[in-house]
């Protein structure tokens, strides 16, 4: 059943679990994390980020999502990911995204606080709920030697108040992509963010965290843990391996392939994040 991502974050935040918003990148990926959401009876996420528009566009992504979300015996949520600015958050509402993520992070402290509560007065109007992103989350690689990247305190509570946001990102040694070595996070931090604000916090970059990580995170105020990479290496990996395996491929067989792969791996996250049976 398709639902609103408060009502899934409100009973995590309440219940100390995880709800995994998973970026699918087509009907394969969409249909096998819903089995998985199915299977383990938790709630999940199934969410598009702006970046990934140019391979899995916005309008053609969206009717999927929702009609799987409508067709799925667990709460499901479709969320926009990273948006990169107001027009995108508003196309987004006006496909049925029943929540928008305006990410401004990498703006001086004003202006995101400016366009985050634009974004957050005009969802708040069409009854949608909205995740913004205060500190700095890099992208494995890019810039890693960046010092200090940790989102501040006092400055998550000032921003909390002035933009009305549901759900807050946070910047705790998180990153994108593949790391190369598994990242210690910041759990001291994530403590001081939970204990100065009541708001469920989100965890970007989640593939490749280990599992004392994921733990202390859901633990300790994060409801929402984002995973983008691990279901693209899971898939691949396992489309590798059919190809290796045989002389003739198959389309409709590969299609099967990417299904249970993409089941596979939303299935693990789902256990590590202790969302399944929530349903
Ligand atoms: P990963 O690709 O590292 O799992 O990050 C996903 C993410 O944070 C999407 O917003």
């Amino acid at each position: 059943m398709l639902v609103q991502l408060n009502e899934l974050l409100q009973d995590a935040n309440a219940k100390g679990y995880a709800v995994g918003a998973f970026n699918c990148l087509s009907q394969e990926n969409i249909e096998g994390a819903v089995r998985a959401a199915e299977e383990l009876r938790s709630p999940i996420i199934l969410q598009l980020a702006e970046v990934q528009f140019p391979c899995a566009p916005m309008e053609l992504m969206a009717p999927m999502y929702l009609e799987a979300a409508r067709r799925a015996s667990v709460p499901v949520a479709v969320h926009l990911d990273h948006g990169q600015s107001f027009e995108t958050c508003a196309a987004a509402i006006k496909l049925g995204f029943g929540s928008v993520m305006f990410d401004g992070a990498n703006l001086p402290f004003d202006e995101n606080v400016a366009i985050t509560s634009a974004v957050s007065r005009m969802a708040k109007a069409m009854g949608v709920d909205v995740e913004a992103e205060l500190g700095k989350v890099g992208d494995v690689g890019v810039d890693d030697d960046k010092v200090d990247v940790f989102t501040d305190v006092e400055e998550s509570a000032e921003f909390i108040a002035r933009t009305g946001v549901d759900a807050l990102a946070v910047a705790i040694g998180n990153q994108h992509g593949r790391y190369v070595a598994t990242p210690k996070l910041n759990i001291a931090r994530l403590i001081e963010l939970h204990e100065r604000n009541s708001m469920p916090l989100v965890l970007h970059g989640g593939s490749g965290t280990s599992e004392e990580d994921f733990k202390a995170c859901i633990h300790k105020g994060i409801c929402k843990i984002n995973v983008a990479t691990a279901i693209q290496v899971g898939i691949a990996d396992d489309v590798k391996r059919y190809a290796d395996s045989t002389e003739r491929l198959d389309y409709i067989t590969m299609k099967g392939i990417m299904v249970e792969a993409s089941q596979r791996v939303v299935a693990e996250h789902i256990r590590l994040f202790e969302s399944n049976n929530r349903a």
